[in-house]
């Protein structure tokens, strides 16, 4: 904790069940939140994996009405929220239950902040010249399908706004879910590609928030335990898509490092990810993954003790070395797990070297930079960038 003299606040409005077959559930759980019809949100992946019928069949079962909206993109324009609104207010809905990954998670937060407050949910992004909210969202159940973005527990929804070619966050408890249901078993469809990816990002989560400004003796604890179940399990999930107990682990991995989030943001990674995710249509996962080793490298000295910590969480048998050596193996152990786990370098996500200047810029005004472990500079940025391709 770097300023003592500030008020820390962790807060988590959202209850969190997780089981082998816990989408089975869904009708209680939606009778528990009182919801009589929910707007189903979700994307074409997941109809196509077969995922729908996992959360319809129970509620058909129950003769629970629900209207499905799977028109959910990734990196989720302004459109696809407001169409969802449409929906739901068109439809008579009274609550949300969102099924997918990140951007089905926060297509359905978005889809309540406007429900609630009848206003185009840009109207509430964090930023000084905009809205403060005022309203809980309807009652939303997060099913995650993929063990990554943890969005099913965080405060925060990302949503890209073209016109800006900018994703910008909007959050608070307001925003969180009322429920994340953690089935594993919905995980075990997920092409070798998006586990890595998204796996990547879960441990992002953690190590950026655990080592950035706004960390807290909370936040730290699901971080490193985040951190120690993807060291453990990421590589498994990845080698054999059925390995159940590692689906239930990276589950878990993702969800602890989305309370690592606690209120506040994460760090360079995601400042760089972010904005290149609002110009250029790449996998956030994959991106995250591509420049995680080249920002640990630069950080590791902004923070040495806790990067000696998660060399230890990460598996390295770091008892015995200096602080500087047990940093320095938490960096090659993560570069180790990309690779392992074939994460592309950046020119293979379809980024330009060309672009640099223009993304090491748009980072540096990101303020997820403002809480990175150390200090940071466009041309610090501009080489980070180089070595992640
Ligand atoms: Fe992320």
């Amino acid at each position: 904790m770097k300023d003592l003299q500030k008020m820390h606040y962790f807060e988590v409005p959202t209850v969190m069940k997780h089981s082998l077959g816990a989408v089975k559930n869904i009708p209680e759980a939606l009778r528990q939140l009182g919801v009589k019809k929910p707007l189903l949100v979700t994307d074409e992946g997941v109809v196509k994996a077969g995922l729908l019928d996992k959360v319809t069949k129970p509620l058909k079962d129950a003769s629970i009405s629900f209207e499905l909206y799977d028109e959910v993109v990734f990196n989720p324009p302004l459109a696809t929220v407001a169409a969802g609104t449409v929906k739901y207010n068109s439809t008579g809905c009274d609550g949300l239950v969102a099924l997918g990954g990140g951007s089905s998670m926060d297509t359905a937060k978005a889809i309540g902040v406007e429900v609630a407050h009848d206003e185009p949910v840009i109207e509430y992004e964090c930023t000084e010249d905009k809205k403060v909210l005022s309203k809980r969202i309807p009652p939303l159940t997060c099913i995650p399908t993929t063990a990554g973005t943890g969005s099913e527990v965080t405060m925060w929804a990302v949503i890209t706004d073209p016109k800006r070619e900018f994703k910008f966050n909007v959050g608070g408890p307001l925003v969180a879910a009322h429920l994340a249901l953690v089935d594993p078993l919905l995980h075990l469809s997920m092409p070798n590609e998006v586990t890595a990816g998204t796996g990547i990002d879960a441990l992002c989560h953690a190590i950026e928030c655990y080592t950035c400004a706004y960390a807290q003796p909370q936040t730290d604890a699901a971080a490193l335990m985040a951190i120690e179940f993807a060291g453990k399990y990421l590589r498994r999930a990845v080698a054999y898509s059925q390995d159940v107990e590692a689906r239930y682990y990276m589950a878990m991995s993702a969800l602890l490092a989305g309370l690592s989030y606690g209120s506040e943001s994460a760090g360079a990674v995601h400042a760089m990810t972010q904005t290149m995710g609002g110009i250029f249509p790449v996998h956030h996962g994959l991106a995250v993954g591509a420049t995680l080793v080249p920002v640990m490298e630069y950080n590791w000295m902004g923070e040495p003790a806790k990067y000696a910590r998660i060399a230890l969480a990460l598996g390295v048998p770091a008892i015995g070395m200096n602080e500087r050596e047990a940093a320095l193996a938490a960096v090659e152990a993560a570069r180790d797990l990309t690779e392992d786990i074939g994460i592309p370098k950046l020119g293979a996500l379809g980024i330009d070297k060309a672009d640099i200047p223009r993304l090491a810029k748009a980072a540096f005004n990101d303020p997820q930079t403002t809480g990175n472990p150390r200090d940071m500079s466009i041309e610090a940025y501009e080489k980070i960038y180089k070595r992640a391709f």
